[in-house]
């Protein structure tokens, strides 16, 4: 990794990155396509965190599906920009570098794929009091959201992007607006920790990719039977709900509730066809603090406000999330 990543250099090349657990879909592969778009060379890793599932959590049932990860990769191609820009405006008549054979479209240039003893050499425990060795906390913005029901899990995602930034240098990362508290998370540990590669400016963010009913794609849609399937667009239904009551600024409490008893509507049904389906939370935060707002905010105040929820569909638990302010 060091050489490929001192050769790069050396060649004055830039080196985008985007970090995944594998079995990728199109939600993975729009963040590679943005990062083929903007950078000489793009790298992905694939790396199952063990330190950001907790012991009950599904670390041994997370799909792992590399050789069609592989395959997938190799067969994504963007046109390069410069090829794009080749082409002659067409009164003129071609000029001898116009001529010149195109450059050949940019595809992934590079796979990471560590060992847990690589990634740590200190040794590895789930359970975070039997944990030895160094670790990144962002503290203070890793208890909220997603990080109540997941108390270590902010902890782990941080520790092993700290460490996977170190290997790679990237310039830029991407992150998926799917899992945005992670991607802000991860901007402000750039920050804090004074990282240039990347810096903090340079980790972006890319809108979530959907199936066609709306479905947030995530590598553990790869659970759901398909009669958990017919419910799992449940919680995208109740933030948009929550979200048409919020621009009529009937506040946040209102809007929740239309969300909760968007929720309570479907879990009947889904029940009377044998689906359990579980609130785990829908809440409104501010992007900046991830504190929930308070009730008296309204569209009207013009900052962004999260509406993001949980939702277990069997043994399956899907997050999704809006953006207010942004539409
Ligand atoms: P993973 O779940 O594999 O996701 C890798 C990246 O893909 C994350 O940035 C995630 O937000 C993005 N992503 C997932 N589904 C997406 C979708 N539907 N649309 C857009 N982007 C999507 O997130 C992780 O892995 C890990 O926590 C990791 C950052 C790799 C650290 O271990």
């Amino acid at each position: 990794m060091r050489a490929w990543r001192a050769l790069a250099r050396a060649q004055g090349k830039t080196v985008g990155f985007v970090p995944t657990m594998g079995a990728l879909h199109d939600g993975h592969i729009s963040l590679v396509r943005r990062s083929l778009q903007e950078n000489d060379h793009t790298i992905l890793s694939i790396f199952v965190n063990p330190t950001q599932f907790a012991p009950h959590e599904d670390l041994a049932s997370y799909p792992r599906t590399l050789a069609g990860d592989l395959k997938l990769l190799t067969s994504i191609s963007l046109p390069t920009p410069d090829a794009a820009h080749t082409e002659p405006p067409s009164s003129l008549p071609p000029s001898s570098a116009d001529r010149a054979a195109p450059s050949p479209p940019r595809s992934v240039s590079a796979i990471f794929l560590p060992s847990v003893n690589t990634m740590y050499p200190s040794g590895v425990s789930q359970v975070q009091a039997q944990q030895r060795g160094t670790f990144v906390e962002v503290a203070g913005f890793s208890h909220q959201m997603e990080g109540r029901t997941r108390p270590t899990f902010f902890r782990g995602v941080a520790t092993v992007c700290t460490k996977l930034f170190n290997a790679v240098e990237p310039d830029r990362a991407y992150f998926g607006q799917k899992d945005l508290q992670q991607a802000l998370l991860l901007r402000r540990m750039c920050r804090d920790l004074l990282l240039s590669h990347p810096a903090p400016e340079r980790l972006h963010i890319v809108p979530t990719a959907r199936a066609a009913d709306g479905l947030a794609l995530s590598s553990r849609n790869a659970y759901l039977s398909p009669a958990e399937r017919g419910y799992a667009t449940t919680l995208q239904q109740a933030l948009r709900a929550a979200q048409s009551v919020w621009l009529s600024s009937l506040g946040r409490e209102a809007s929740l509730s239309h969300a909760r008893a968007l929720v309570e509507d479907a879990r009947v049904r889904a029940s009377e066809a044998g689906v359990t389906l579980k609130l785990d939370y829908v809440e409104m935060n501010d992007p900046e603090s991830f504190d929930v707002v308070p009730e008296e905010t309204t569209p009207g105040d013009g900052r962004p406000v999260i509406l993001s929820g949980a939702l277990w569909v069997g043994r399956t638990r899907l997050i999704d999330n809006l953006i207010l302010g942004d539409e």
